[in-house]
């Protein structure tokens, strides 16, 4: 959205006090001292009042709660609906107070993509975190160990027997059980061990441990969840999900507890259960980004209406001496990607410039101003919200809360 760029915004928005008191009073600038430490300070004691977007620092990242809740309760709907479960993926968010909210509208659990973003969850209380990226190596291993020490509901996947043995062997020396699930192939090479009979034989082997326990099936297709159009969507998941269902049926026929088949996504939140998941991993769903606005609806075929934008990256214009085109503050460390969206201006071009500049183009159309406020629509979640601190939780204008994101940036490295 842009937000008009008034005299009255500009006085209460963008100047620190010195600077105002230095600045020429006929503006009236002195008049509206901002002081930024207060709105901080202010954030620190969790009082929100008296805060609005025109305060905040840019680039931030503002969530409408409206839209946000709306998305949540879709999908809980969407579950009740069709009996399945969801097992929300936090590598979009990263934040536990998203998390707590999604357990709070029925998820059973939480997808982590790294073991960082387990250790968050699982520290901070969440139940039935499902680690999705196999742990290899001592490092991870042992991590995995760990958490499933603390918590007998933390789960973790295998795509390799000599995962399986590692995680046997320290399970033995942590005397626990933990609960392994197999992750097979399904259309993205990164990962995933190979469906029919070497899938069966890797979940008897999970089976066969004194000291782990054989959770069920993985099969995550992200080539599927981008297919644009439904029905092309619906065909890609069958033949990409199709063979991992067929071997969670392998493994029932062989006897083994197959409690849960687990994948899915956004994309394919209501394709998925007809391919024979029984379990969603979702998460974009909650925020939505560019790529997903435009993969296609099952009733509009231009358009992926199901879930609301909710998400926005705020940026303030830094310069403006060109016709048709202004300079944001937004660049390559903002995470900026051309197929960025200008919410409210589908006709404006995003353009990359550098570290801390990005330019935004249109052909006609109204002027944006220097100093004005504009607001975009991110490419893509994992990446975007993994270079900002905090979510500015908004109700219009207002900011109503401050979530923050505390399975960012620096968790990655450790
Ligand atoms: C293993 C796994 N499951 C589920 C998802 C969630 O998909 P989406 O955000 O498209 O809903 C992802 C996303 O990359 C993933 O890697």
């Amino acid at each position: 959205m842009i937000a008009r760029m008034t005299r009255r915004n500009f006085f209460a928005s963008t100047l620190s006090a010195p600077l105002a008191l230095a600045a020429n009073n006929t503006t009236g600038l002195a008049k509206r001292p901002f002081r930024y430490a207060e709105i901080e300070a202010k954030i620190a004691k969790r009082d929100f009042t008296g805060i609005f977007k025109e305060d905040l620092p840019t680039p931030s990242m503002v969530l409408d709660k409206a839209m946000f809740d709306t998305n949540l309760k879709r999908m809980s709907d969407h579950c009740k609906t069709t009996g399945m479960t969801i097992r929300a993926h936090c590598k979009i968010h990263k934040s536990v107070d998203v998390a707590k909210r999604q357990i709070g509208l029925g998820a059973v659990g939480i997808c982590c993509a790294t073991i960082a973003e387990s250790e968050l969850m699982v520290g901070a209380g969440i139940k039935n975190v499902l680690y999705t990226c196999q742990p290899a190596g001592k490092n991870k291993i042992w991590r995995g160990i760990t958490l499933a020490a603390k918590d007998t509901t933390f789960r973790m996947v295998a795509d390799d027997p000599m995962t399986v043995e590692l995680l046997d062997e320290a399970a033995s020396v942590a005397k626990i059980k933990p609960i392994v699930l197999i992750d097979l192939y399904s259309g993205l090479t990164r990962a995933g061990h190979a469906t029919g009979e070497p899938g069966l034989r890797l979940a008897k082997l999970i089976d066969s441990k004194k000291n782990l326990r054989f959770g069920g099936v993985m099969g995550y297709s992200g080539s599927a969840s981008h297919t644009k159009g439904f029905e092309k969507r619906r065909e890609k998941s069958r033949l990409d999900v199709g063979p991992v269902v067929e071997t969670a049926n392998l493994c029932r026929t062989a006897g083994l507890n197959v409690e849960v088949v687990t994948g899915g996504s956004t994309g394919t939140y209501n394709i998925d259960k007809e391919i024979g998941l029984t379990e969603l991993q979702a998460g974009s769903y909650i925020f939505m980004d560019t790529l997903y606005m435009n993969i296609g609806g099952k009733k509009d075929a231009l358009k992926y209406g199901d879930f609301l934008p909710s998400l926005s990256v705020m940026t303030t214009v830094i310069s403006k001496n060109h016709a048709n085109q202004v300079t944001i503050d937004c660049g390559n460390k903002a995470m900026l990607k051309p197929t960025d969206q200008v919410k409210g201006r589908p006709d404006v071009v995003v353009e990359n410039q550098g570290a801390e500049y990005g330019i935004l183009k249109w052909k006609d159309g109204e002027e944006l101003k220097l100093g004005q406020r504009v607001e975009l629509y991110c490419s893509n979640l994992d990446t975007s919200t993994n270079v900002y601190d905090r979510y500015y939780v908004t109700d219009g204008e207002r900011v109503v809360d401050v979530w923050p994101i505390m399975g960012r940036a620096g968790a990655v490295q450790r």
